[in-house]
């Protein structure tokens, strides 16, 4: 089995559904369920036996070595952070205490939990954690793409925790041999994502006849990958990856802002027509320090562990914007605070479920 963290989240909770379909190889979940944790989006899994959610942060040193002797996962998934960097601009403490401080007591528990395995078990245990392509800085239009050996060069709060964590990440297996895997991975969109980034925010104000918010002018660009591609990749670090190696993830997509907004609009005029989506556009305030491009060269990935992404741009995007359509109720479930409730209602002392 294998245990996850942050797997409430949009991309755990991909990784999580698609890792049981999969796979069938049982999982346990380990999530603080913040706002961005949302165990309704995992509620088909409810009465699996193949899955465990257990609510609490990757930072309770005892929670964690108590999951890795009860369990002994043959790997740790680190998908927990928070991840938002508008939030990490107004607020950095929980940046630094779950990205930072957190990984590092996940990791402390894991390397004790390590040194005890022996033989096949310890050879096969691996650590992945999950990261960003932001951790690189900022592109000019004209520069090649971030390599792995691109040095590090973290703009915002958000990405100066990732990079903190990345580091330890790194030193956990030069010092201490742990086997450990970093992907870092470009702008992920699909289904299951929180309202408050780009993707779908704009389907959700769009949809609700509200103005469609773009910083500055619009042109700042990101590469975009699916998040069941990005899944996918993350399953092939875990099989087939080098322990100590990091791993570029990108999706062959970079588009400006306006350009993604400009096609989510268009996609909403075909499947939700009777409303001139594109009149709702809104250029506000830039982001302070608001990196300019981000770009990924995948040659590593592809190279060493026969990865590509399957979806294009156009293709992952309509079916984001389907799902969307589709799941309403969600969208609202976690925006009304419904789902608050209803984690009081049911994690009112920290429990294995
Ligand atoms: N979303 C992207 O585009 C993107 C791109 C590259 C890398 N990443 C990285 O992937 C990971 C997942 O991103 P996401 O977009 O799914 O984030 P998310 O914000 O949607 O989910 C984060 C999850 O972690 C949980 N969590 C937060 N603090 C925790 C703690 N202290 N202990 C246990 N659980 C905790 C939350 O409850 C939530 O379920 C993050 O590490 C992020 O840095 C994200």
């Amino acid at each position: 089995m294998i245990l996850v963290t942050g797997g409430a989240g949009f991309i755990g909770s991909n990784f999580v559904l698609d890792w049981l379909d999969g796979t069938g190889e049982p999982l346990v979940n380990l999530d603080k369920l913040t706002y961005a944790g949302n165990p309704r989006t995992l509620e088909r899994l409810a009465g699996d036996p193949r899955y465990t959610l257990v609510r609490g942060d990757i930072g309770d040193r005892t929670l964690v070595a108590r999951l890795l002797a009860e369990h002994r996962p043959r790997a740790v998934v680190n998908f927990a952070a928070e991840s938002h960097v508008d939030r990490s601009i107004s607020g950095p403490d929980d940046f630094i205490l779950t990205n930072v401080v957190g990984t590092f007591h996940l990791l402390e528990e894991v390397r004790r939990h390590h040194d005890q395995l022996a033989g096949d078990e310890r050879d096969a245990f691996r650590f992945v954690h999950i990261s960003t392509d932001e951790v690189y800085g900022s592109l000019g239009i004209d520069d090649p793409a971030f390599t792995e050996r691109t040095q590090y060069a973290p703009n915002s709060p958000y990405s100066a925790s990732k990079a903190s964590s990345d580091h330890l990440v790194r030193a956990y297996h030069h010092t201490y041999g742990l086997p450990t895997l970093t992907s870092n991975c470009s702008n992920n969109y699909g289904p299951r994502q929180f309202p408050e980034k780009l993707v779908p925010l704009m389907i959700h104000n769009a949809l609700a006849g509200k103005n469609l918010p773009v910083y500055g002018d619009g042109r700042n660009v990101r590469d975009w990958v699916f998040v069941g591609d990005h899944c996918d990749a993350i399953r092939a670090i875990l099989a087939q990856g080098i322990p100590g190696e990091t791993y570029n993830v990108g999706g062959n997509a970079e588009r400006a802002n306006i350009d993604v907004v400009h096609r989510i609009c268009d996609l909403l005029a075909e499947l939700a027509p009777g409303r001139d989506y594109r009149s709702l556009v809104t250029f506000v305030k830039d982001r302070p320090g608001h990196d300019r491009r981000y770009a990924i060269d995948g040659s590593k990935i592809a190279a060493e562990l026969s990865w590509r992404p399957r979806e294009s741009f156009e293709s992952g995007l309509r079916k984001t914007v389907e799902w969307y359509l589709a799941n309403q109720d969600w969208v609202a479930s976690v925006t009304s605070g419904a789902y608050k409730n209803w984690i009081s209602r049911n994690y009112s002392a920290r429990s294995a479920a």
